[in-house]
């Protein structure tokens, strides 16, 4: 038995940030993994596996629709699917190895096995149990499926087996127009699938702004795939090899069959809490699910704290980093905060769509004065040079303040351009400061500069 300051229980982005933090803060710390892996979900079948393939398909992609108008002539490439998955093996094995070697660097122990909270204060890892002053649930999530639709991970699958299918498909068909969809899907089209995501709401990526929605779906019409709106998924059937998908129109009630080789489920995740012991514990849950904690991240039993995809909030890999790094200092006796105002989400298909802060929706309900500035890549002169000129940058101000509220992007490096947006929401600036800012010439991030010139006079290239 060993004894600990803190026992991290996963090493997701949550746990391992956490892990590595509370040891920063001279802490002692052990971080218990039941995967053969450190990372947890995105590391391992998550963020960075969808991502190499993202980059895969979209490098395809590019060459087959851009190069030859750029002069770049000569036969495109073909797809070497086992060549593709090795290299996102090889990007997984890349990140979980740097986990491994900053634990050691930062003297955090790996404890190996699934972990169990006897009671407070006590941590069990196989047969062995450890002592532990504070306990910190980083758990993480699993996909949530439909009834009525059986998962095998081969013909109907989550995330988990579409980043690692035996072959192309011919036609898939996909089951939610959520983040995860919509990037699968993406990843699959640009290979060649037919591929028709079937959506229970009328739009695209729900709570998202409704500009941006638009010009989303229209764009991912243009590159191939297929919408199948308002539709209810009743059930799937399946062989080894084919599935139908039953769906319902919601408008008429009228009843539907799509055929596919393969199915991805995309309709959310939900905590993951199995074989911890929080019923015998005592702990508070949501009616959802989640573990219920407090604004330190306190679960309802004291020295247990919880972050991450666990709790309530977005399901996001810097989301859940930022609370294990609050946590960790909370534990430590500091003062750990996350602003939960500025989390950017960010969708990773291209053009890359992205937000931070209030959506127009959510300002017109709450009665808030607010005014926008827009201003759309194809006025970006190197967006254009780089055939990347659809979408825009939308920024949302308060009208008389001038504060900014919210920023939506559908365009080039949009994941990237948000963060000066996040930043300068941080520092609680005005439109007219980032328009004041002086931003390199030419970058996308001119593009940015302008919608928030957009707030004030208007824009120089519109
Ligand atoms: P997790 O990453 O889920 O880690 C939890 C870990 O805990 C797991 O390794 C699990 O094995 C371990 N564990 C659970 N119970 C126990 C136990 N009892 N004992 C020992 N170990 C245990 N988010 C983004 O921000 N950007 C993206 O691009 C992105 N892409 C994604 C793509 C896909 C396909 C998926 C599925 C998710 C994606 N996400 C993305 C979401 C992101 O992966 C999660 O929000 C993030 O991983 C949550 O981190 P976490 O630490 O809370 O939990
Ligand atoms: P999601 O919540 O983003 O989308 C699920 C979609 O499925 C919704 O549009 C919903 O209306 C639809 N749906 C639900 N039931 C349905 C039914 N019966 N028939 C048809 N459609 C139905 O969930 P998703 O895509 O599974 O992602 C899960 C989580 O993973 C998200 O919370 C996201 O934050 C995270 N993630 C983040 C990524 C990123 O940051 N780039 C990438 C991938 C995942």
């Amino acid at each position: 038995m060993a004894s600990y300051d803190v026992i991290i229980i996963g090493s997701g982005p949550g746990g391992y940030v956490c892990a590595i933090r509370c040891a920063q803060l001279g802490l002692k710390v052990a971080c218990v993994e039941g995967r053969e892996t450190l990372g947890g979900t995105c590391l391992n079948i998550g963020c960075i596996p969808s991502k190499a393939l993202l980059h895969a398909s979209h490098m395809l992609h590019e060459a087959e629709h851009n190069f030859a108008a750029m002069g770049l002539k000569g036969k495109s490439p073909s797809v070497d699917w086992k060549q593709m998955l090795c290299y996102k093996e090889e990007t997984i094995a890349q990140n979980t190895k740097g986990i491994e070697f900053l634990f050691k660097k930062n003297k955090v122990d790996w404890l190996k096995g699934w972990g169990s909270i006897p009671e407070a204060g006590k941590v069990k890892v196989g047969e062995e149990v450890h002592e532990a002053k504070n306990i910190i649930i980083a758990s993480g999530s699993e996909p949530a499926t439909l009834p009525g639709v059986e998962v095998d991970e081969k013909v109907v699958v989550t995330s988990t087996g579409a980043l690692e299918l035996g072959k192309v498909p011919k036609k898939m068909v996909v089951i939610g127009a959520g983040v995860i969809g919509l990037e699968l899907g993406s990843v699959y089209a640009r290979l060649g699938s037919a591929v028709t995501v079937v959506e229970f709401l009328d739009v695209i990526t729900p709570g998202m702004d409704a500009e941006v929605q638009k010009t989303f779906q229209k764009i991912l019409k243009k590159q191939g795939l297929e919408f199948i709106m308002g539709a209810a998924v009743q059930k799937t059937e399946s062989t080894k090899t084919k599935a139908k998908v039953h769906y319902k129109l919601r408008q008429d009630d009228s009843e539907h069959i799509l055929d596919a080789d393969t199915v991805l489920v995309a309709t959310g995740r939900k905590p993951y809490t199995q074989g911890l012991g929080l019923d015998a514990l005592g702990l508070k849950m949501s009616s959802r699910g989640q573990i219920e904690v407090n604004d330190k991240w306190e679960t309802s039993v004291p020295g247990i704290y919880a972050i991450g995809d666990v709790i309530d909030g977005p399901m996001l890999a810097h989301k859940a980093e930022d609370e294990g790094m609050a946590a960790a200092e909370q534990v430590a006796g500091k003062h750990g905060h996350v602003n939960y105002g500025v989390i950017p989400g960010v969708i990773y298909t291209h053009p890359e769509v992205a937000n931070v802060g209030l959506t127009e929706d959510a300002l017109k309900e709450a009665g808030h004065a607010y005014k926008v500035g827009k201003f759309s890549f194809m006025g970006n002169g190197r967006a254009k040079a780089n055939f990347a000129g659809d979408g825009f940058v939308k920024i949302l101000a308060d009208k008389s303040t001038d504060r900014i509220l919210g920023a939506h992007i559908i365009g080039p490096a949009a994941g990237d351009l948000i963060h000066e947006i996040c930043v300068a929401m941080e520092f609680g600036a005005s439109a007219q400061d980032l328009a004041m800012t002086c931003h390199a010439h030419p970058t996308y991030s001119e593009a940015v500069r302008e919608a928030a010139l957009a707030c004030g006079d208007g824009p120089i290239h519109m």
